[in-house]
């Protein structure tokens, strides 16, 4: 079943409760926190987190683009988050290892995620343990860009080693979706669409959400 979540990057920050609630036929809510360090820009931290938590019951599904994520795990989980996903460049294999601890130690699902310049294989050494592969198909940092077209390649292999080593995780895509590029990540085997411009640039986001499902 295909899983449609809203990134709040393309929300009104001062108005996050009535912008949560316009999605709420969505799956699960995307919230993109982002540290100046590991992407050019500053977005969130766990006190929003907690706020958002408070304010819908859809699943937080908390994409940290931050360096050396282990530091926030707890912080995030305790804010409510449902799932977390680390970016495998933002630290070395022994800093990821200890991400994706502390996150079964906080009841937290686990994801790891890649940048376009990482490789498939990347995501073996922790397959067998995770919830969901995050692969994005713009640079992380910003909403609105333009999908990565190699990026589908990227997703096909994610998605045999999926099916060979772990069946039940999930697939992630992120950036530049919308219902012309959906049809082709969900072709090349994605099953869970992270939409920001798409969905909050639509005059009735309800509506955007409903055409990414059926697309
Ligand atoms: C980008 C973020 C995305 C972003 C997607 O770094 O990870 O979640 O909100 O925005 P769109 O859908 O506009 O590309
Ligand atoms: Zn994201």
């Amino acid at each position: 079943m295909i899983k449609i979540a809203p990134s709040i990057l393309s929300a009104d920050f001062a108005n996050l409760e009535r912008d949560i609630k316009r999605v709420s036929s969505a799956d699960w809510v995307h919230v993109d926190v982002m540290d100046g360090m590991f992407v050019p820009n500053i977005t969130i931290g766990p006190p929003v987190v907690q706020s958002v938590r408070k304010c819908t019951d859809l699943f937080l599904d908390v994409h940290l683009m931050i360096e050396k994520p282990a530091r926030y795990i707890e912080a995030f989980a305790k804010a409510g988050a449902d799932l977390i996903s680390v970016h495998l460049e933002a630290d070395h294999p022994t800093g990821i290892a200890k991400a994706l601890d502390i996150m079964d130690a906080c009841g937290v699902k686990k994801a790891v995620a890649l940048r376009p310049i990482t490789k498939a294989e990347a995501v073996l050494p922790y397959l067998e343990q995770l919830d969901l592969v995050l692969v994005m198909t713009v640079e992380p940092g910003f909403g609105g860009q333009a999908f990565m077209e190699e990026q589908l390649e990227i997703v096909s292999q994610v998605r045999t080693l999926i099916n060979r080593y772990n069946p039940a995780c999930r697939l992630e895509v992120d950036g530049g979706i919308n219902v012309h590029t959906a049809r082709r990540v969900m072709a090349a085997g994605a099953d869970t669409l992270v939409a920001g411009s798409s969905v909050y640039g639509a005059a009735d986001p309800n509506q955007a959400v409903a055409e990414l499902r059926g697309a």
